[in-house]
C-alpha cells in the first residue's frame, strides 16, 4: 500500500520491503477470541509480538489474567488495578450509578468526585461486577442425541434441559455460580464459572470537563479528547467471598491485578483488549444485513434525530433538566450516531455486494456437497423469509422508537398491570398492593423525566409515525386525531394534560380514587389509549409473524454457519461476540480517513486545551486542568513535557468492551479502551482492517487526572507501577 501512494526512491523502496519483511508487518487481525482457546493462537501471537505464555492470559488453575478482568454492571468491562479491589472502567459506564448520586447541591458531573481515603468511598446500590474464573467447552454435554436439522421447538427444548442440569452440575462442583451460552449460532456451547460481588462503591469519577469532555460531539470519533474512566472499589464479606452491602465490609483481597506500564507505546506495537464485547454478526446473510442497513437503523436514526434535537433544546433550559436527561440522552444519541457510521461504513466497503459474491461461492460449494443436504437451500430459504418479513420489521421499527420512544407513551405499559387487575376482577388487596408497586416503581421515572420536554417529543415523533405508517395506523390513533382537528399539538395538549401518568401527582391522586372504588378513570386514560393501541397491533399483526421469523432464521443461520465452517475447514473461525469474556488482539496504528489527512495513533493535552470553549458545555476544560497545563505539572505522567491523552489500534472490539484494559505484549496495562473510530464502526457486521480502530484513553492520562487533578495519589500507591520499556515483570 505504501507504495502505490507516492513515487519514491529504489532505496526508499528496498528499505520499506526489507522493513515490511524483517518485521512481518503484523496484520490487524479479525476476531474476538474465547481466552480458553488461545492456545491455537499462541504462535501468531507471539509472531505479532506477545513476550508472555498465553496461560499467563487464560489458564484453568485460577491463576490467569481473567481473574482481573470483570463485568462491570450489566453491559461494561473494567480491570482490577490492585490487590485491594480497586476497579477501573470507563466513566461513561459509571455515568448511571453516579446519577444516582448526584443531585444540583452534589452535582459530581460539574465538579467530579475522588475519594480522600476507603471511608469516603460510596456504595452504589444495585451495581455488581462479575468474575470469570473458568470457562470450559459443553458442547458435547448439551447436544447430546440432538441431530443438525432437528426443529427448533423440539431442540431448544432439549438444550434448555441439558443447559438447566448441566449449569447445577457445575454449580454443585465449584460452589459458585454457571452460566452456559451458545456460541457458533448454537454450534457450540461453553459455561462460565462466575463470582458476582453486590457491594461496589464508587472511588473517582472526573467533571464531564475530562470525563465526557467533546460529549457526543466526539462520541464515536478519532481524534479524541476524553479522559473516559472511573474507578470503583469491591468490597467483600469476612471469607472475601460476596456479600450484600455492609459498612464492616472488607476491600475485595485480589490475587490477580494488572501491573500498569507507563513507558508508551508507538506505532506497531502489540496490544490486546480483554473484556465482553456484547454482539457482532459477522457470518450473517446479506439478506439479513440489508434489513439492519436499509430498513432498522435508517428508521432508529431519523426517529432519535428528532428526540436528541427536542432534548438538547430543554436541557440548555435548566440545570435541573440537564441531570435529568444527561444520562438517558448520552444512550440514546450513542446508538444513533453509532449507527450512521454503520450505515456509511457498510455503503463505502459495499459489505453487501461482498456478501452476495461470497453467498455464490457458498451456492456453488452447496450444491455438490455431500453429506449436507439442507445446504443448498439455505440461501435461497433465507431470502425468501427475508423479503417477506422487511415491511414487518420496518413498522415494528416504527412502533418501537417513534411510539414507544415517548416516554409518557412507554409508561403505559405501568397501566396495564393495573388493567389486569380489574380485568381479572382481582379483589381489593391486590388491587391495593398492585397501585403500590405500580407508584413506587414510578418514583424512579418521575426523578427523571420532564413532561414539557416530553410534550415535545410527541409532537415530533407522531409527527413522523403519522406521515410515516399511514398505512398501518392503529384506529385509536386515526380516532384521536380526528376528534382534535388533525392537529398532533392539540393532541398533544390533551394527552399530557389529561393523562394520570404524566405526572406523579396526578398518578398519586389517582392511586387515592382508586383504593376508595373509583378506578374507571384508567380505561380512558389517553396516554394508555395510545400505548395499549400500538401494543395490540404489535401483539395481533406483527409480532407472531416476526416471531416465526426469527425462530426460522435462527434455525437458518445456524445451519448456515455450520456449512460455512464446513466449506473453509483452514480459517479461522471465531464466534460473534455475545457478552462472555473475549480477547482481540492487534497494534497501536493510525487511520487513513475518509477525508485526505491522516490521522496520527494519539491525542495529546495541548489539543485538549485547544478545544477549550466557554459557550459550550462539553467543550469547556475544567480551570485547574487548565493550570496544570499551563505550569506543566503532570507529576510522574508525563512525557518530555507533553501529557498523552488517547490512541488507537487495530483490536476488534465492540459494545461491551468499554471499560476494556488494553495490555502491551507482557499483559501490562497501557490504556484503557472506551470507543471505536467512526471509519469502522460497521465492524459489528464487517470488520475492516483498514479502517477499523479501538479508542482507548492513555493510562499515563487516566493517573495523571487521578494524581494531580484529583488529589488522590493514596490510590497511586495501591497500584503495581512498571516504567521501563516492555516492563518488568512482578516479583
Ligand atoms: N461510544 C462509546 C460507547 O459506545 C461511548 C459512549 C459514551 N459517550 C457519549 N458521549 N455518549 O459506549
Ligand atoms: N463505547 C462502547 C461501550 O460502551 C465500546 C466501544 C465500542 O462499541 O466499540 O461498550
Amino acid at each position: 500500500m505504501l507504495l502505490t501512494i507516492k513515487p519514491v526512491s529504489l532505496l526508499t523502496v528496498s528499505i520499506l520491503f526489507f522493513t515490511a519483511l524483517a518485521a512481518s508487518p503484523a496484520q490487524a487481525k479479525e476476531g474476538v477470541w474465547i481466552p480458553a482457546t488461545l492456545k491455537a493462537h499462541e504462535k501468531e501471537m507471539r509472531h505479532e509480538g506477545l513476550e508472555i505464555p498465553v496461560d499467563q492470559l487464560y489458564n484453568d488453575a485460577g491463576t490467569g489474567l481473567n481473574n482481573a478482568v470483570v463485568l462491570f454492571g450489566k453491559g461494561c468491562t473494567g480491570e482490577l488495578i490492585s490487590g485491594k479491589g480497586l476497579i477501573l472502567t470507563n466513566h461513561h459506564c459509571g455515568y448511571g450509578s453516579v446519577q444516582g448520586l448526584s443531585s444540583t447541591e452534589n452535582d459530581y458531573f460539574a465538579n467530579g468526585f475522588f475519594a480522600p481515603n476507603m471511608e469516603g468511598e460510596i456504595p452504589c446500590k444495585g451495581l455488581t461486577v462479575t468474575f470469570i474464573r473458568r470457562m470450559e467447552n459443553v458442547t458435547n454435554k448439551i447436544l447430546a442425541g440432538i441431530s443438525d436439522t432437528m426443529r427448533d421447538e423440539q431442540r431448544d427444548a432439549l438444550v434448555l434441559q441439558h443447559i438447566a442440569k448441566t449449569e447445577k452440575e457445575y454449580m454443585a462442583a465449584t460452589h459458585l455460580d454457571a452460566q452456559i451460552k451458545p456460541y457458533f449460532e448454537g454450534n457450540q456451547y461453553w459455561v462460565a464459572i462466575t463470582e458476582t460481588y453486590r457491594d461496589i462503591r464508587l472511588v473517582g469519577f472526573p467533571p464531564n470537563g475530562i470525563g465526557a469532555f467533546g460529549g457526543d460531539v466526539e462520541n464515536w470519533i478519532w481524534p479524541r479528547h476524553t479522559g473516559d474512566f472511573s474507578m470503583f472499589r469491591v468490597y467483600a464479606g469476612t471469607d472475601n467471598k460476596p456479600a450484600d452491602y455492609a459498612k464492616g465490609n472488607q476491600p475485595y483481597q485480589a490475587a490477580q491485578f494488572l501491573s500498569i506500564n507507563t513507558s508508551g507505546y508507538k506505532e506497531g506495537d502489540f496490544t490486546m483488549v480483554y473484556g465482553f464485547p456484547g454482539t457482532t454478526k459477522e457470518y450473517i446473510s446479506s439478506y439479513e444485513l440489508k434489513q439492519v442497513y436499509s430498513i432498522t437503523d435508517p428508521i432508529s436514526i431519523a426517529a432519535r434525530s428528532r428526540k436528541l434535537d427536542v432534548w438538547t433544546k430543554h436541557m440548555g433550559l435548566t440545570r435541573e433538566n440537564f441531570i435529568k436527561y444527561t444520562s438517558k440522552r448520552a444512550g440514546v444519541a450513542n446508538g444513533w450516531k453509532k449507527w450512521q457510521g454503520e450505515v456509511r461504513g457498510l455503503q463505502l466497503n459495499n459489505a453487501t455486494g461482498k456478501k452476495e459474491a461470497y453467498e455464490k461461492v457458498f451456492q456453488k460449494w452447496a450444491d455438490t456437497v455431500k453429506g449436507m443436504p439442507y445446504a443448498k437451500g439455505l440461501l435461497a430459504d433465507m431470502k425468501r423469509s427475508a423479503e417477506k418479513a422487511d415491511p414487518f420489521i420496518k413498522q415494528d421499527q416504527y412502533n418501537k422508537e417513534a411510539v414507544l420512544g415517548i416516554e409518557l407513551v412507554q409508561q403505559g405499559s405501568a397501566a396495564e398491570s393495573l388493567i389486569a387487575c380489574f380485568r381479572l376482577g382481582l379483589g381489593k388487596d391486590a388491587l391495593e398492593d398492585t397501585l403500590k408497586k405500580v407508584v413506587s416503581g414510578m418514583a424512579g421515572f418521575y426523578k427523571n423525566y420532564d413532561a414539557a420536554t416530553d410534550k415535545d417529543v410527541f409532537e415530533s415523533l407522531m409527527t413522523l409515525y403519522f406521515t410515516k405508517c399511514a398505512a398501518w395506523l392503529p384506529e385509536e390513533f386515526a380516532t384521536q386525531y380526528r376528534a382534535h382537528n388533525q392537529d398532533i399539538n392539540a393532541l398533544a395538549d390533551d394527552v399530557y394534560s389529561n393523562s394520570m401518568l404524566a405526572a406523579q401527582d396526578k398518578l398519586n391522586a389517582f392511586a387515592t380514587a382508586a383504593s376508595a372504588g373509583d378506578s374507571t378513570k384508567i380505561l380512558t386514560d389517553p396516554a394508555w389509549l395510545l400505548y395499549n393501541a400500538v401494543n395490540t397491533m404489535r401483539k395481533e399483526k406483527i409480532t407472531p409473524i416476526l416471531k416465526e421469523y426469527y425462530a426460522h432464521m435462527h434455525y437458518l443461520d445456524r445451519l448456515y454457519m455450520k456449512a460455512q465452517m464446513a466449506m473453509n475447514k483452514k480459517k479461522d473461525f471465531y464466534p460473534d461476540a455475545n457478552l462472555t469474556l473475549r480477547l482481540s488482539y492487534g497494534q497501536v496504528k493510525g487511520l487513513k480517513p475518509d477525508g485526505s489527512a491522516k490521522y496520527s495513533y494519539q491525542t495529546k493535552l495541548d489539543e485538549v486545551v485547544a478545544l477549550d470553549d466557554s459557550t459550550q458545555d462539553i467543550f469547556k476544560v475544567p480551570k485547574k486542568l487548565k493550570d496544570l497545563y499551563r505550569k506543566k505539572d503532570y507529576g510522574r505522567w508525563g512525557v518530555n513535557g507533553t501529557m498523552p491523552v488517547a490512541f488507537i489500534a487495530s483490536n476488534h472490539t465492540s459494545g461491551g468492551n468499554s471499560g476494556s484494559p488494553v495490555l502491551n505484549k507482557k499483559g501490562e496495562l497501557i490504556g484503557l479502551n472506551f470507543d471505536r473510530a467512526y471509519e469502522g464502526t460497521m465492524s459489528d457486521y464487517y470488520f475492516d482492517p483498514n479502517r477499523c480502530r479501538n479508542i482507548s484513553v492513555d493510562i499515563r492520562y487516566v493517573l495523571f487526572i487521578a494524581d494531580k487533578f484529583g488529589g488522590a495519589g493514596w490510590l497511586v500507591d495501591e497500584m503495581w507501577i512498571v516504567k521501563s520499556q516492555g516492563g518488568n515483570s512482578r516479583h
